[in-house]
């Protein structure tokens, strides 16, 4: 991880897995596992487990965040999570745009885009999604799909802020597939380069997919890959502890 020229930070993404004692317990055993972590540890978890994760944390190193939040501010939206509540709740992160969203419940590039400007006016802490699928990659269309990702995603945003970018090919994702680390690194840098040009400023990006305990090092030692979202490995405290503590 690029430590000293922008914020570190890993990140994990529980989906849609553990009950509130399991959530519990699973933070006890992390805290001290991630304690002297020289990077942002962050949690995103179901919101049912949100209040059972925030005190669990309390007083540690580990931040915690949601995995979606809906784009008004408040109204008839029956199922959904606006910003402010969770920032209410004291949550700092949100995750938005994830390619299981995007891929099941009909999640677009501009509602990415409004869901991002609410998280923003809200402070929270946004962990934007971008990547292409296996056949957008083979088909060479990986660089439009990421520009224009990119652009309906952050068009009208001032500012990186504190924004963070993951960068999760698609197939990727919970396949055990991994991209190489040359490869995360290229289009890593081609994703700062298009995002720079739109906002004028760097970005930390995370790579996701399949990191895990054994590959993390090697993925996090290049130089455009500022740290990861973790989805299977962050729920196994200590394989997620070992991504934390790479240097
Ligand atoms: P994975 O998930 O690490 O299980 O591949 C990553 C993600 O979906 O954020």
């Amino acid at each position: 991880m690029n430590k000293n020229l922008r914020a570190a930070v890993i990140a994990g993404n529980w989906k849609m897995n553990k009950t509130r004692p399991e959530a519990k317990a699973l933070v006890e055993e992390l805290k001290p596992l991630v304690k002297d972590a020289d990077c942002g540890v962050v949690v995103c978890v179901p919101f049912t487990n949100l209040e059972t994760v925030l005190e669990a944390a309390k007083g540690s190193n580990i931040k915690v965040g949601a995995q979606n939040c809906h784009f008004e501010k408040s109204g008839a939206f029956t199922g959904e999570v606006s910003a402010d509540m969770l920032v209410e709740m004291g949550v700092e992160y949100v995750v938005i745009g994830h390619s299981e969203r995007r891929a099941y419940f009909g999640e677009t590039d501009e509602t990415v885009n409004k869901r991002l400007k609410q998280a923003l006016a809200n402070g929270l802490k946004p962990i934007v999604c971008v990547g292409e699928t296996l056949d957008e990659r083979e088909s060479g269309l990986t660089e439009d799909v990421l520009k224009r990702q990119l652009i309906k995603g952050l068009d009208g945003v001032k500012g990186a802020g504190d924004i963070i970018i993951a960068y999760e090919p698609v197939w990727a994702i919970g396949t055990g597939k991994t991209a190489t680390p040359q490869m995360a690194n290229e289009t890593i840098g081609y994703i700062r380069r298009i995002a720079k040009d739109l906002l004028s400023e760097d970005f930390s990006i995370l790579y996701g997919g399949s990191m895990n305990a054994a590959n993390a090092k090697d993925l996090l030692a290049q130089s455009e890959i500022d740290g990861g979202l973790i989805g299977g490995a962050s729920l196994k405290p200590n394989d997620f502890s070992i991504i934390c503590n790479c240097d």
